[in-house]
């Protein structure tokens, strides 16, 4: 991709390079007497001059703020020195995530030629070429350990040879490509760790690497063909990492010559075949995941004997479950989701598993009694099957059980008391089955979602269910529940949804609670009787409101016309009378088979809605209203595209030869405002990503490019990493609704999307393009300038007024990825939130490594995201938090691997050591921003509690900071 033959240097960036070498000589002169000499014992071992000049050098690249020019740089974090004869010498830099650009940087560092470690991952390096990395580069020499992972490097890999004692490569998540993999990795004669995944390399899998090989990280590259055999020579080889690649055939059956293999990854590839039993002979494996592939054949019976995590979902094997597959000590996570799986599912489970996900086969029989003895299970799920007979009580003997999913199966009989009062179950899903009898009175304090719809519950809805302080989402809708709706629903916190339609409610409506974030009710379907409440105008969230086939009378509350975010009502087939309230234009209301109810106001919309809508199925009604929405896009995309083909071809032209534009299937402007719709230019904005100096920011899963408009305004391109298979843009309507919804948000510390396009194999979002960094370069850019409180405090206001909007909306919007990376700056202390559409279109069950390592930056990720499998309000805080604490301390999020918030929490236990959390550079500044970043430090060690509840909520959080001002 990057072969576009036409590499610019940017004439001001030589200038910069002459700059430094005069200045850092100035700097020198300045301190070296006192670097040099500063107190220390003539008999204490120095560096060099030579060297000393080579630091100060590469310091002030760095940005002189790092580090303390005045003292010795042996004492520089990142810096470590070893002595060597009589003095010191250099031998391990690490400048990780310091946001460093220059790459005039590797000139100093090629002379320390006793430099054996060098980490400059994270930072945002676009050039290695010659001119700063000469292939005479005497730091080449000694070199064990070279690491330039996430940067922007866009290079062939044959740029770095010569290191004769390199042991430990790590290019991962940059540009490199290589048109010839196994030449240049022949020329690495003492390499034991290699990992090139997230790059752009092609070709086949090469084995051309030295024999001691002892880790390879290939994924998330474009490789073909199939396994080599040649790979099967790597005797020593402990990982072997293949995933997201596009390799195909089988996989040879050869592992026995690999007998240290502990990790295995080959998902996200077209790999067929059996997958290969000489892998059983591997007794030191411990984790193996061939997912999303077209695996076949039976389950291969004693992969579990050593695999502590397995995962060979979305394949097609066959075959029933061996009835010991489960039940081997040390298993911790088993993953058979979506294969063709047949049988009973086994009876005994490992103590130590806590993770098995059976979904999508054909398992048939009854849920052993027995399958909780001694298990530690967080995470059940067993829906989509063909399970008969009882849910068994002794399910509540699961007693860490936080989701259980047995939705559509064939269950019949009760639900045992025992599985309600489990009392870490967060999610539960019992939905499209037979169950009968009563609902429990009782639920874990935890349960937010609870499904039990299409079943046959009877008897009265339980008053204590409404109580439940983090029930969000209640689905009782298709079932036999009769008696009346208790009056405790009023009292109820944070519902989001409630479907009761379908059963045989009677009484009357109760007063409705007043949580803001109810967006869905439906009451359809039910026998109740009685007036609407005006309390319903309480739920000022609403958008679907379902009462139809009721015997509701009296008059329709004026109030309810002054719902804000309503867009369905649907009070069909009652005895409502008198005049319809007034309602907002983009309102659909349905009143037939009310006959005394008069539609007088000039509610012009509604009653045109067809006899053919079934009112009881609300997915039927928000299809609709998306599929409205997709149809107006369709018809601006026609437009669009006539417009821009014009455009394209003359464009075209100008294109260099080999590359293509990539092809729109779907364009669609979301924003309103006729200066970008005038300017935004689809076609204009795809030619930008062509060229990669137009590149200004890559984070974990996206790209973002600058592009210019015809009429001169310039746009943010964003490129949504899709090849990663956790993305879900393959469906395009549900990802188009996704995109639409969030567009409509406004709120001026959010980055909402004003226009979106999706090609073959991409999706696209054009934002307005305000970019000054992100809040990591602001904080750890290497700028000279200590960033002062005022502009530190105002980013932590914006960002937390940003997050309290989105956690407030109708659907709240969550963040999956929320650092200081993601959060890009207008002006010094103007944040915007970046990424806000992830949560929607990335699908963390489909990874191939846990939730927490998809859900978020390291740093960031709140400790209970390990084994809850779900994103939350309160996670988000912890990552707020984080942030926080970066802008107090002037730290990056982790340190010498080591986490801020856990350093942070640490060091707080003993009040007389908070001095030593703040960065001492601002709060020495002033009593008054000493006192008040005090008061802040206090509300970010309360967003990194450790217990998710012990966390205050972002409107707390945000009213806090407001007081601390
Ligand atoms: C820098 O180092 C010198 C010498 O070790 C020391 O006297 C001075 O206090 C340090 N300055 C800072 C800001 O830490
Ligand atoms: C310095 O680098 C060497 C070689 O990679 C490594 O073995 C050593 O642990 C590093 N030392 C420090 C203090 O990081
Ligand atoms: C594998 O490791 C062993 C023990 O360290 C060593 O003797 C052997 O030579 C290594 N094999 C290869 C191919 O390097
Ligand atoms: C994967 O390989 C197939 C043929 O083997 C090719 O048609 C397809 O374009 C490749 N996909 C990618 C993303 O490289």
């Amino acid at each position: 991709m990057d072969m576009l033959g036409r590499r610019r240097y940017c004439p001001f960036a030589s200038h910069g390079f002459l700059l430094l070498i005069l200045l850092p000589s100035l700097f020198l002169f300045h301190h070296a007497p006192v670097a040099a000499g500063a107190g220390a014992p003539s008999s204490e071992p120095q560096l060099s001059s030579t060297q000393e000049a080579i630091m100060v050098n590469i310091s002030s690249v760095v940005g002189n703020s790092r580090f303390n020019t005045t003292s010795n740089p042996c004492t520089w974090s990142g810096v470590t020195c070893t002595r060597s004869g009589s003095s010191l010498v250099v031998t391990n830099i690490t400048l990780s995530n310091y946001g460093i650009s220059d790459s005039s940087i590797f000139a100093s560092i090629c002379r320390i030629q006793t430099l054996q470690s060098l980490d400059l991952s994270r930072n945002s390096f676009t050039d290695l070429s010659t001119q700063f990395f000469p292939p005479s580069c005497s730091m080449k020499e000694d070199l064990r350990l070279l690491n330039l992972s996430t940067n922007q490097l866009r290079h062939p890999l044959s740029n770095l040879s010569g290191f004769r004692q390199l042991e430990v490569l790590d290019l991962s998540s940059n540009f490199f490509t290589s048109t010839n993999l196994s030449a240049d990795l022949g020329s690495f004669p003492k390499l034991r760790s290699l990992n090139l995944s997230s790059n752009e390399l092609n070709g086949n899998v090469p084995t051309s690497m030295v024999d001691s090989l002892v880790e390879l990280v290939l994924s998330g590259n474009q490789l073909i063909g199939s396994i080599p055999s040649g790979l099967f020579r790597y005797e020593n080889i402990t990982l072997l990492d293949l995933s997201q690649n596009n390799l195909t055939g089988h996989v040879l059956n050869e592992f026995k010559s690999l007998a240290k293999l502990e990790t295995v990854l080959l998902s996200g590839n077209k790999l067929s075949g059996e997958i290969p039993a000489s892998l059983s002979n591997v007794a030191t494996l411990s984790r193996f995941a061939a997912n999303q592939n077209n695996f076949t054949g039976l389950i291969p019976s004693w992969i579990t004997k050593h695999v502590r995590m397995l995962d060979l979902s979305y394949n097609n094997l066959n075959g029933t479950i061996p009835s010991d597959f489960l039940s081997h000590p040390g298993l911790q996570s088993v993953d058979l989701t979506s294969n063709q799986l047949e049988g009973p599912i086994p009876s005994y489970l490992s103590p130590s598993l806590y993770r098995l996900r059976l979904g999508g086969n054909r398992l048939r029989g009854n849920i052993s009694n027995s399958i909780c003895n001694g298990t530690e299970l967080a995470y059940l799920e067993l829906d989509n099957n063909q399970l008969t007979g009882n849910i068994p009580s002794e399910l509540g003997k699961c007693s860490s059980l936080s989701l259980l999913s047995l939705a559509s199966n064939k269950l019949n009989g009760s639900m045992p008391g025992t599985i309600s009062k489990l009392q870490k179950l967060v999610v539960l899903k019992l939905q499209n089955n037979s169950l009968t009898g009563p609902i429990p009175d009782t639920f874990s304090a935890h349960l937010s979602i609870l499904n039990l719809s299409q079943n046959s519950f009877s008897g009265g809805i339980p008053s204590g269910i409404f109580k439940l302080p983090k029930l969000s989402n209640l689905y009782l809708q298709d079932n036999k529940i009769n008696g009346a709706i208790p009056i405790s629903i009023s009292s109820s916190k944070s519902l989001i949804e409630l479907n009761l339609g379908d059963n045989a409610l009677d009484g009357t409506i109760p007063t409705m609670p007043s949580t803001v974030s109810t967006s869905l009710l439906n009451l359809s379907h039910n026998f109740l009787t009685g007036p609407i409440p005006s309390s319903i105008n309480s739920l000022s969230g609403l958008e679907i409101l379902d009462l139809s086939h009721n015997k509701l009378s009296g008059e329709v509350p004026a109030s309810l016309g002054s719902l804000p975010s309503l867009i369905q009502l649907v009070l069909s087939y009652n005895n409502l009378s008198g005049y319809l309230p007034r309602f907002g234009q983009n309102v659909e209301i349905d009143i037939k088979g009310n006959p005394d109810l008069v539609n007088g106001t000039g509610n012009n919309n509604s009653t045109s809605t067809t006899g053919k809508k079934n009112p009881h199925t609300v997915v039927i009604i928000i299809f609709t209203i998306a599929g409205a929405l997709v149809g107006l896009c369709v018809l601006a995309v026609i437009v669009m595209m006539s417009l821009s083909k014009r455009i394209y071809r003359v464009e075209d032209e100008g294109l260099p030869a080999g590359e293509s534009v990539p092809q729109i299937i779907n364009g669609c402007l979301i924003t309103m405002n006729s200066i970008h719709t005038s300017a935004i230019e689809f076609t204009k904005a795809m030619e930008a990503l062509s060229n990669h100096q137009n590149i200004f920011l890559k984070t974990r899963f996206c790209t973002y490019y600058k592009a210019v408009m015809p009429n001169g305004s310039t746009y943010s391109v964003k490129k949504l990493n899709s090849s990663d298979k956790i993305f879900q843009i393959g469906n395009q309507e549900k990802f188009s609704r996704e995109i639409e919804v969030l567009g409509k948000l406004t709120n001026s510390n959010v980055m909402v999307p004003l226009a979106y396009i999706l090609t073959v194999d991409s999706a696209y979002l054009i934002y307005e393009h305000a970019y000054k960094g992100t809040v990591s370069d602001l904080l750890h850019g290497g700028k000279s300038d200590v960033i002062d409180w005022p502009s530190r405090y105002s980013i932590a206001l914006g960002v937390a007024q940003g997050l309290t909007f989105l956690h407030g909306c109708t659907q709240p919007v969550l963040l999956l990825d929320l650092s200081t990376k993601t959060i890009h700056l207008k002006s010094t202390n103007e944040p915007q939130i970046g990424d806000i559409e992830l949560y929607k279109i990335i699908d963390p069950s489909r990874s191939t490594g846990s939730f927490s390592t998809i859900a978020g930056t390291v740093g960031y990720i709140p400790p209970e995201y390990a084994y809850t499998m779900r994103l939350t309000m309160t996670g988000n805080v912890y990552s707020f938090g984080v942030i926080l604490l970066e802008l107090l301390t002037g730290k990056p999020s982790v340190s010498d691997g080591i986490e801020l918030a856990k350093w942070a929490l640490s060091l707080s236990a003993r009040p007389d050591q908070w001095e030593q959390i703040l960065d001492t550079r601002v709060s020495g500044t002033s009593i008054a921003v000493h006192s008040q970043m005090l008061s802040v430090l206090n509300i970010a060690l309360a967003c990194v509690a450790f217990s998710p509840d012990a966390r205050p909520k972002m409107r707390n959080v945000l009213r806090m900071l407001f007081n601390s001002k």
